[in-house]
């Protein structure tokens, strides 16, 4: 055993000629707030996909808790302990906010099809847990009072957080958060903060974090790799992020073809260049 909660070694992910991600290498202990950072493109969600199964690496190793989970279908990673958020909003708009937390909790529902259809009494108590867990979930989150309300209904900074109450619902170990702040306004954010550190005492957690907001990154992570064209370019602690040249020049490159300005592009000082719109808010399903 490793003794770590996500351990990666030499990963790639191809898609044609494109290298999306390159021979990435990285650990994360149990119980650390672990970010992921990069430029546009910088292959952090594809590192998700792999982690989660959505994506089959083309080579490396990846062990979750120190068992190998490559060749995994997405919902065997999920019974492994894993949840996570997507970048754009995966909601179930039309169906209430407690029924898109319940369909996270399906991989606890042990009823068999036939009792199921029967409605025996073991099957409703495993429902009424399930429902009370969900909305115990949803008061953490601070939108149990939403729980009757069509998801679609929700504004953008409580959608966000029903996603991570979702993904809280099937009990991870693991929670990969994919720009939860991305569309949040500053307070919304600084509470999300607090939540996540919360989060993360109070459920035994260990959370991977991809974020563009950089004074969030910088203040909530113990370490933080830095992606570039899919390799990483840096690894450690924030400080030493903020002050390594590498990840600046990175920053600064993708700031200037991204139109904004060289400065606002420094990762010591960007403000969630998703709220100025790198496309998450324009793409939600909800
Ligand atoms: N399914 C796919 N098929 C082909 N190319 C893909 C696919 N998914 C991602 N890519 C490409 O892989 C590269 C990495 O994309 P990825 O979405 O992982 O970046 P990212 O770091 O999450 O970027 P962002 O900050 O914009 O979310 C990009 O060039 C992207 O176009
Ligand atoms: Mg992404």
């Amino acid at each position: 055993m490793s003794g770590y909660a996500v351990e990666v070694k030499n990963l790639t992910k191809r898609f044609g000629g494109l290298i999306a991600v390159n021979e990435v290498s990285m650990s994360v202990k149990p119980g650390e707030i672990f970010s992921v950072i990069g430029p546009n493109g910088a292959g952090k969600t594809t590192f998700f996909n792999l982690l989660t199964g959505i994506n089959k690496p083309d080579s490396g190793n990846l062990l979750l808790d120190g068992r190998d989970v490559v060749g995994l279908a997405p919902e065997q990673v999920a019974a492994r302990g894993v949840g996570r958020t997507f970048q754009n909003i995966r909601l179930f708009g039309a169906m209430t906010v407690l029924e898109n937390v319940l369909v996270g909790r399906y991989v606890h529902i042990r009823t068999p099809y036939p009792s199921a259809l029967a409605r025996t009494p073991g099957c409703r108590r495993e429902e009424k847990k399930a429902a009370e867990r969900s909305l115990e979930l949803l008061d953490y989150m601070g939108i149990a009072s939403r729980a009757g309300e069509l998801a679609r209904n929700l504004s953008y900074g409580e959608q966000r957080r029903l996603e991570i109450a979702r993904a809280l619902a099937l009990d991870p170990r693991l929670l990969l958060l994919d720009e939860p702040a991305a569309g949040m306004n500053p307070q919304e954010t600084e509470e999300l903060k607090k939540l996540i550190r919360a989060l993360r005492t109070d459920m035994d957690l260990t959370v991977v974090l991809i974020e563009h907001d950089m004074s969030m990154v910088m203040s909530i992570s113990d370490r933080i790799v830095v992606l570039q064209f899919g390799s990483v370019i840096a690894e450690g602690l924030p400080a030493e992020i903020r002050a390594n040249t590498k990840v600046i020049e990175a920053y600064l490159g993708s700031g200037a073809a991204a139109g904004g300005g060289a400065a606002s592009s420094d990762p010591a000082t960007t403000e969630s260049r998703a709220a100025a719109g790198n496309g998450a808010t324009g793409e939600h399903h909800a």
